[in-house]
């Protein structure tokens, strides 16, 4: 099975358009070991919850037609794992991999693998339409870090909700928060949004809530890397601000993610591991090399931070609008 969407592709090996070099250069990097895999999901080469377990599962499917034994295919799937701990996605992957080539082999593993790389597509091309349902024609929305073709197959999460809906001919107008400190929003949403033609305009993380005050936003839409069983959402930084701010000015907020991105075995946010990364990300900007704060400046940088589920409106996955407030004592196991 091969797959090919805007920042993955299998037709000739396993191949990503490297996101470190967005928008300025677009260059698509082979993949050939399980080092190279890891190194450019660390380094977000290839990135966002779903794409990172897409691209580890056509790695590993890419290893079993290279005739890898079961041993080598469980060290890779060990190896895969202690990449980035927070996207739920990418363990659900490995555990269907790794279940299947611990009982039934290698040839079981690849077609489970292939099963999750069908799964998903057909998830997000469903979930998006359920969203742009939500969006009505003139619709302002405000939405943080990359969620769209870039960070998924197909359209994207909450940027593949807006994408459809300007598709069906409904006029969006976007406000991108550019999503220090790496700049998923202004490098990748930005890029996303360019190419399809939606109206937009960029904006710093600090600018959302006077333009909230403003009343320039009718809704907020963001995606997410592990939703707990009670639906506290973890997602990129900043996210929890914005829903504070996005309560406070009474603007429905919404979370986009296919049922992969669910984790019945966390029962609430307090149990989601946040990935703490380099510090330097934070003294300036690692891509350019350039650097504002002290050398030596001391730097809190979790890249992920947790949106209580009574902060915001709904869940909006393939299974349809799952509003939080109407979520009973069994959360998200009883949809
Ligand atoms: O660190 P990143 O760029 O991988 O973080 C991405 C996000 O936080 C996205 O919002 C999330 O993965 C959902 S993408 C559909």
């Amino acid at each position: 099975m091969n797959i090919s969407f805007m920042a993955i592709r299998t037709e000739n090996g396993l191949e990503i358009l490297d996101q470190t070099k967005l928008p300025n250069k677009s260059e698509w990097m082979k993949l050939e070991g399980i080092d190279q895999v890891c190194e450019a999901i660390v380094m977000l080469r290839v990135r966002g919850a779903p794409l990172i377990a897409v691209a580890a599962t056509a790695f590993m499917i890419q290893a079993f037609d290279q005739g890898i034994s079961v041993d080598t295919a469980l060290e890779y799937a060990d190896r895969l794992s202690k990449t980035r701990p927070t996207a739920v996605n990418l363990f659900h992957a490995l555990r269907i991999i790794k279940n299947a080539l611990k009982n039934e082999g290698i040839e079981a593993a690849k077609n489970a693998a292939e099963k999750y790389l069908q799964k998903e597509i057909d998830i997000h091309q469903k979930l998006t339409k359920i969203g742009a349902h939500q969006l009505q024609n003139g619709s302002r929305v405000l939405t943080h870090c990359n969620t769209g073709s870039l960070a998924t197959v197909c359209d994207g999460t909450a940027l593949g909700v807006i994408k459809v809906a300007h598709q069906q001919g409904k006029k969006i107008k976007v406000y991108v928060d550019e999503t220090r400190p790496l700049l998923q929003g202004a490098r990748l949403t930005c890029y996303e949004l360019e190419k399809s033609g939606i109206e937009y305009e960029l904006i710093c993380d600090s600018m959302a809530a006077w333009l909230m005050k403003q009343q320039k936003v009718d809704s907020v839409w963001v995606g997410a890397d592990r939703i707990a069983n009670n639906g506290d959402a973890a997602n990129k930084i900043g996210s929890y601000g914005l829903a504070v701010q996005a309560k406070h000015h009474g603007i429905p907020y919404y979370v986009v993610a296919p049922s992969t991105t669910f984790d019945f075995d966390c029962e609430s946010g307090k149990s989601i591991e946040i990935e703490q990364r380099d510090p330097n990300e934070v003294r300036g900007y690692v891509g350019a090399s350039m650097v504002w704060a002290p050398k030596e400046a001391g730097v809190f940088n979790p890249a992920f931070d947790v949106i209580d589920a009574d902060l915001y409106t709904a869940i909006v996955c393939e299974q349809g609008i799952v509003e939080t407030s109407k979520l009973t004592k069994l959360g998200l196991k009883a949809i």
